[in-house]
């Protein structure tokens, strides 16, 4: 009889009905634990990704035995992670984003570009409609003669997921607009979640043991995403519709009315007409004073409705014009969104924590009672660095004001120092040794932060180089996100990059941890096998040397062309040869500072220890130039202007310079291409003017593959 010596997690499809329960048990009770830890004291010890794996297993589980479902069966909370997988649905026509405005100005600039590109005179009318922009998730809705057959999520634009049973159960959506429609019309809009509502449906979870929504945008996108639209339908999401999609050729003769609509503001009225919920704050203005008054009218009333919004969108209202304007890429040209300002609220700090970085950065970081700031749970804020701290005197203890502005990291931004309690709080002072590792933190000239001076005995920064070393720009290995880095390394697998490629002897160990299995597992092997082969100035980017950023390491690259003379010459540096100081200064772009960063990197023994252990794994590829590769952009000029998607700026810019290409700000009649983003402006038309090839972002793309 076999007996199983280690608790080895079998895929879910594998267990018996026994070991089922006995693991289910176990798992509900460690996710009881945790949302205890997490909401009640606020400090929990697991990341929210380990956490999800953990839910993940327990709903797996409860899917394949219902029978085990108790009364505290994590799918029966009402904030259960949606787990259902949805077909795909390509969408006939691109599901557009809007461009941002964020001042006054740029409202000015928007309207004056549509001036220019229709070519009206300052004294014609040109009419918008401002809306409000619902913060919610966008969706299509494909009503054939009438009748509503399929619903779609905007997904990446291009395809969404199949969601037509789970829409089916929003009232607001009709499911039947009449006979007065064209034969195929879509109608787009956004899915969203009151306030009031999101609160109550929070109070539920909290009162259920469940785990919460972090904000009602949050809650909508997870309740439509249900994979038992029973459970849709019990929660309170509403529709306002928008924009149109695919329409069939339009013959709306009974509302005696021959052609398609003509305005935006006309399709509102035959959306009503159909049934739908148009927003009524919607106004019409013909200049953008009246813009900016309604932006600011609403801005005050923003508090006082029941559902979120994050700015005003303006929209061209005549339809013929709104089709001489197109778009660009992404966005159409004739609307925009105008977003508001960065919300701010106070809060108490309640600790300074250290975080220390990949290179031994102290970054002083506010732990905060945690507090909502446009609609997401903050409980921790950047302080940026000690200079910081002591120019604003933040202390332990104070009310401090938060602010977070869109994606952006929160981050504190002042103080009430009338609201400090004086007789128990002490000026903020910087540890002078590394709260992870106890080395020295020194702090050099010209510098804003203190660094450990650990190296790679300080786990802190050992963990972080390891989780730089497979990302996007250096190894590039999928499937090894942070938390799996961080499992790997406390289980100590993993302490330097080279332990990486050594997995493979670990298969058996790391199938059996949860969340993992046999399969992920095995493409995470075959993964790292295939990633042995590196280009030169991927490897040396890796290596997450201070100062050496994407384009150093390229220059690094281009000039020493193997890892075997780099090597040799950054050793010699190192052991103080002048030469080959000199040399390293000689590339243009490298200076002392990161001429010193390298020599101590080479200095330290333990980063040499790893250098060969990679180099005895690797087949690190010798760096050959564009030239020599053949790139079709080599020698060109490039600008680059909008907004781009799939990469950013500086992104866009190293690609290029990879492929031999310069990158220059101004057109002009010796620019080979222009790449035009989102909301491209004068740079555009000045290369139209002048002939200049224009590429969209996905042409772009094209050139790089
Ligand atoms: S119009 C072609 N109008 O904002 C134009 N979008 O940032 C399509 N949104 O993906 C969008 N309220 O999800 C439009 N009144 C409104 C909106 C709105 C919210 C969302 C929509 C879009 C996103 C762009």
């Amino acid at each position: 009889m076999q007996h199983k010596v280690t608790p080895k997690l079998l895929p879910v499809a594998e267990l018996s009905r026994n070991d089922a329960s006995i693991e289910l048990d176990e798992l509900t009770a460690k996710l009881i634990d945790h949302d205890q830890r997490y909401y009640q004291d606020e400090s929990p010890i697991i990341t929210d990704a380990q956490y999800d794996i953990l839910q993940k297993r327990a709903l797996d589980i409860e899917l394949k035995f219902p029978e085990l479902l108790q009364a505290n069966s994590r799918s029966k909370r009402v904030g259960a992670s949606p787990i259902a997988i949805f077909n795909k649905v390509k969408h006939s026509l691109k599901m557009l984003s809007l461009s941002n405005a964020f001042t006054a100005e740029d409202v000015e600039k928007f309207e004056e570009r549509i001036r220019r590109f229709l070519n009206l005179s300052s004294c014609e009318i040109l009419e918008f409609v401002a809306e409000l922009k619902i913060d919610g998730l966008s969706v299509a809705l494909r009503y054939e003669d009438g009748k509503f057959v399929q619903g779609a999520t905007r997904g990446d634009g291009i395809t969404g997921e199949d969601v037509t049973e789970n829409l089916y159960t929003v009232a607001d959506i009709p499911k039947d607009l009449g006979s007065d429609v064209p034969g195929v019309m879509e109608v787009r809009g956004e899915i969203y979640m009151g306030k009031k509502d999101f609160l109550k449906l929070n109070r539920l979870q909290i009162d259920s043991g469940g785990k919460c929504f972090a904000n009602p945008r949050n809650s909508a996108s997870g309740s439509l995403r249900q994979k038992d639209p029973v459970v849709t339908a019990s929660r309170p999401l509403h529709f306002f519709a928008y924009a149109w999609g695919e329409v069939s050729n339009v013959d709306l003769t009974n509302l005696g009315v021959p052609q398609k609509w003509t305005s935006q503001s006309e399709f509102y009225s035959y959306l009503q007409r159909w049934g739908f919920k148009v927003n009524q704050h919607t106004k019409i203005c013909q200049s953008t004073d009246v813009m900016i008054n309604f932006y600011n009218d609403i801005l005050l009333k923003r508090p006082g409705l029941d559902y979120d919004i994050d700015g005003i969108v303006y929209k061209v209202n005549r339809l013929d014009w709104q089709e001489r304007l197109g778009f660009i890429t992404r966005a159409p040209r004739w609307a925009i969104a105008h977003k508001f300002p960065a919300e701010k609220v106070q809060t108490k700090l309640q600790k300074i924590i250290i975080q220390i970085g990949r290179t031994g950065t102290l970054t002083p970081v506010a732990q905060l009672q945690s507090v909502s700031i446009a609609g997401v749970i903050v409980q921790r804020a950047t302080l940026h660095n000690e200079d910081y701290i002591s120019a604003k005197d933040i202390r332990e203890g104070d009310i401090v004001e938060v602010e977070r502005a869109g994606d952006v990291i929160p981050q504190v931004v002042g103080v009430i120092h009338d609201m400090r309690v004086t007789s128990n709080s002490e000026k903020f002072k910087m540890p002078e040794n590394c709260p992870e590792c106890g080395s020295k933190a020194i702090r050099k000239g010209g510098e804003a932060s203190r660094r450990c001076t650990g190296g790679l005995m300080c786990p802190a920064q050992t963990v972080e180089r390891l989780k730089h070393f497979v990302s996007r720009d250096a190894l590039n290995i999928d499937g090894l996100g942070a938390s799996h880095i961080e499992e790997l390394w406390e289980r100590k697998w993993i302490k330097i990059p080279g332990d990486l490629f050594r997995l493979n002897k670990r298969t058996k160990e790391m199938s059996g941890l949860i969340g993992w299995g046999e399969k992920s597992v095995n493409n995470l092997i075959e993964v790292l096998n295939k990633s042995t082969k590196v280009e030169f100035d991927r490897f040396i980017f890796a290596l997450g040397i201070s100062q050496v950023g994407r384009s150093v390491a390229r220059l690094l690259a281009e000039h020493y062309r193997t890892f075997e003379i780099w090597l040799a010459a950054m050793q010699k540096a190192a052991s103080g040869d002048e030469d080959s100081k000199s040399q390293l200064m000689s590339i243009e772009g490298i200076g002392p500072g990161i001429a010193n960063d390298l020599i101590e990197f080479f200095f330290q023994s333990h980063n040499l220890e790893i250098l060969y252990d990679l180099q005895n794994i690797l087949e690190i590829k010798e760096w050959v130039s564009a030239k020599e590769a053949g790139s079709t952009i080599f020698g060109k000029n490039i600008v680059f202007t909008g907004a781009l998607q799939s990469m950013t700026r500086d992104e866009a810019k190293v690609s290029a310079e990879r492929l031999g290409a310069k990158v220059v700000t101004s057109v002009s009649s010796k620019t080979d291409y222009l790449v035009a983003g989102m909301d491209s402006g004068g740079k555009l038309k000045t290369a139209n003017k002048l002939g200049i090839e224009v590429l969209s972002e996905a042409e772009w793309l094209e050139l790089l593959l």
